[in-house]
């Protein structure tokens, strides 16, 4: 008799401590099983970063809507709009540089010859200035492309218009 009430006991503790750790195990290897941000060790999750971080193409798709929103901006007026987005594009180009390092030279060059008409411009809120600074960053964009093996991503001098909304506002 006491045998048994002890062996109930024991059974009772083991259920009701582990079936709903069981059971709280199972819902979590459920959802963490696959999951290398919870489970993996920090070189695991460091090298699979390192390669999510963005590459040069997904840069470069922020740059071309960068560069149609600079010209449309000044275009339209928009100066301050235009400040911002030159001020993008320069830290998109920092950016590169430490996700891609095999860029830096030629992305050093650009952030030094391809800006160095466009703040004045900008300052000035000149149409006929910003035309040419923009002539030169351009001129600029494709001799990195040139340098990069990709001369043929061509760029208009005179883009379609940019889809950043702070275009359309009143
Ligand atoms: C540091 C060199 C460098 C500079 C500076 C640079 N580019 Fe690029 N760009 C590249 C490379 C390299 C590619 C090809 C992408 C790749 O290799 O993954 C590219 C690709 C592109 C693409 C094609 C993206 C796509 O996948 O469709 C566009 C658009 C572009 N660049 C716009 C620009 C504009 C606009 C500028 C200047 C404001 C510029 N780039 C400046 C190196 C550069």
């Amino acid at each position: 008799m006491k045998v048994l009430r002890k062996f109930t006991l024991l059974a009772g503790i083991f259920i009701s401590t582990n079936t709903p750790l069981l059971a709280f195990g199972d819902t979590n290897d459920h959802k963490n099983s696959n999951d290398w941000r919870k489970i993996a060790d920090t070189e695991k999750q460091l090298s699979h970063l390192i390669k999510v971080i963005p590459g040069t193409a997904d840069i470069m798709i922020q740059m071309g809507e960068r560069y149609k929103n600079l010209y449309w901006a000044a275009k339209l007026d928009k100066w301050e709009f235009a400040a911002y987005q030159m001020e993008e594009m320069q830290s998109l180009i920092r950016k590169l540089m430490i996700t891609r390092p095999k860029r830096t030279t030629s992305a050093n060059i650009f952030l030094q010859n391809g800006f160095n008409k466009l703040p004045v411009a900008i300052e000035a809120k000149s149409w006929q200035q910003f035309r040419d600074a923009f002539a030169n960053m351009r001129k600029e964009c494709l001799a990195c492309h040139i340098k990069n093996n990709h001369a043929f991503i061509r760029l208009p001098s005179v883009p379609p218009k940019g889809s950043g909304l702070a275009l359309f506002a009143e």
